[in-house]
């Protein structure tokens, strides 16, 4: 039974604690993914980067070490952050965390590579300017009009969640800029900051507030999430002006500290951590017997259609499917013993109920009136939790399922619902119910029987 729930196409390391995406890039023609690691065991403890590499974006190689924490000013930690490339030679930037006496210092670090499998550690270091905290990481780079900005996640020493802004014009001297963006509602600090230009004059900024205050005051578990806003940086005043609130980028259990990059078909793709698990659920989660904890999620191109962002599954996953079978009937059966599918429900109009069944009824997902709820058995309380979504007209579901995690596109990525979860079934046949006359269900195992 070891590695029971070992995933067939999700990034999960072979041993130890995976968390963040970092520096995800596209270079010299291959996918580089590294990511926070800790080798040696399932605790937060250690953070080093590893490294997968792929060419196709969905089979990768294990690379391993690439960063590790080896100075004076990265001691504890080499933490999260981002690439690019300039003039054919890579460059990682992440944030070096160091602890003296339980004092915690940070400096946000640059790595240069010319072949992507020797990284460099350069001199220069940034040091977190004054009115923050310590809690100062995640460095986030891109280009505009030759000069280079950087974007680092914070906490005012009011405790209030910021971004702060550097520039740079030969990507080693940095000089701080100001506040890029912050809201009294944001608590402790912003994780993980992104921002892009998705298309012409949409501009998304992804940000991970490590809590808000109003989820103090609900009967909401304090945690973590995903979240991105739409507006504008302003060159002038060196500011993001946001035109929408915060939103979530992912309605589902698990789905953190995301990451974008553009690859050289101009698509923007998020890749996620899978967690938001409290303690509780990080050491009681089955894989932790096995020796591994977490997985990335899988990365997903964002789209801007009808004023609304939309998270779409890569074409290159069709490369996957092993065998195809058909459904029209309104109620059935799928047999199925794969661990790994692919399942395209598509209605072709709104419907207004539906169910389906999946992995021994671990994961029931139903549709009525409006609202979609999906569920999970929970591993330390073993019963049943669920989520409702909102969604005035269903029309499709597109499920990507591996041996212990989901993700459902819903409407064709107007929304995303991303978990684990863990069954032990060998069975793993899927029941639906009340599918519509124009409805028509595409089941794709991607294991051969
Ligand atoms: C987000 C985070 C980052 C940090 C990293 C450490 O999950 O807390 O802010 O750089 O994880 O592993």
């Amino acid at each position: 039974m070891e590695n029971r729930h070992k995933n067939y196409f999700h990034i999960e390391p072979d041993k130890g604690l995976l968390n963040d995406p970092n520096g995800l890039i596209q270079f010299k023609g291959k996918y580089y993914f590294f990511h926070q690691w800790n080798r040696f065991d399932t605790s937060h403890d250690y953070k080093e980067w590893g490294l997968f590499l792929s060419k196709d974006l969905v089979n990768w190689t294990n690379i391993r070490s690439a960063i590790l924490p080896d100075r004076y000013d990265d001691k504890d930690g080499v933490y999260s952050g981002s690439a690019i490339e300039n003039d054919g030679k890579m460059y990682l930037f992440y944030t070096g965390n160091t602890k003296l006496n339980g004092v915690r210092k940070s400096y946000q670090k640059i790595v240069v590579s010319n072949d992507g499998r020797t990284f460099i550690k350069q001199e220069s270091t940034i040091e977190t300017p004054e009115g923050f905290s310590e809690h100062h990481r995640d460095p986030k780079v891109w280009k505009k009009d030759n000069k280079w900005w950087m974007i680092v996640g914070a906490q005012t020493n009011e405790n209030v969640g910021a971004i702060t802004l550097f520039q740079s014009d030969d990507l080693l001297t940095w000089k701080y800029q100001g506040i890029f963006y912050t809201d009294t509602i944001l608590d402790q600090m912003c994780e993980c900051p992104d921002y892009f230009t998705l298309t012409d004059g949409i501009e998304i900024l992804m940000v991970c507030p490590q809590k808000r205050t109003s989820d103090r005051q609900s009967d909401r578990p304090i945690s973590s999430y995903a979240g991105y806003l739409v507006g504008k940086m302003d060159y002038k005043t060196n500011k993001f002006n946001q035109s929408t609130e915060i939103k979530m980028l992912d309605e589902g259990f698990d789905f953190y500290a995301p990451q974008s990059f553009l690859d050289d078909k101009g698509r923007r793709i998020i890749v996620g951590w899978m967690s938001r698990m409290d303690e509780n659920q990080e050491r009681s989660c089955p894989t932790v017997k096995d020796g591994y904890l977490h997985c990335l999620s899988m990365p997903r191109e964002l789209k801007w259609i009808d004023n609304h962002l939309y998270q779409t599954p890569l074409k290159e996953y069709e490369n996957l499917r092993k065998k195809e079978q058909e459904y029209k009937n309104e109620y059935g059966i799928i047999s199925n013993n794969s661990k790994a599918f692919e399942l395209i429900i598509d209605f072709d109009e709104a419907i207004k109920d539906f169910s389906v069944s999946l992995n021994s009824n671990t994961n029931p997902i139903i549709y009525h009136c409006g609202k979609l709820e999906i569920g999970r058995i929970n591993w330390v309380t073993e019963k049943l939790e669920t989520k409702i979504i909102q969604v005035k007209d269903l029309t499709k579901l597109h499920i990507f399922c591996d041996s212990s995690t989901l993700e459902i596109f819903i409407n064709d990525g107007q929304y995303v619902f991303s978990m684990r979860y863990f069954c032990d079934e060998q069975n793993r046949n899927i029941e639906y119910k009340s599918l519509n006359e124009k409805g028509m269900i595409n089941f794709y195992s991607y294991e051969e029987e």
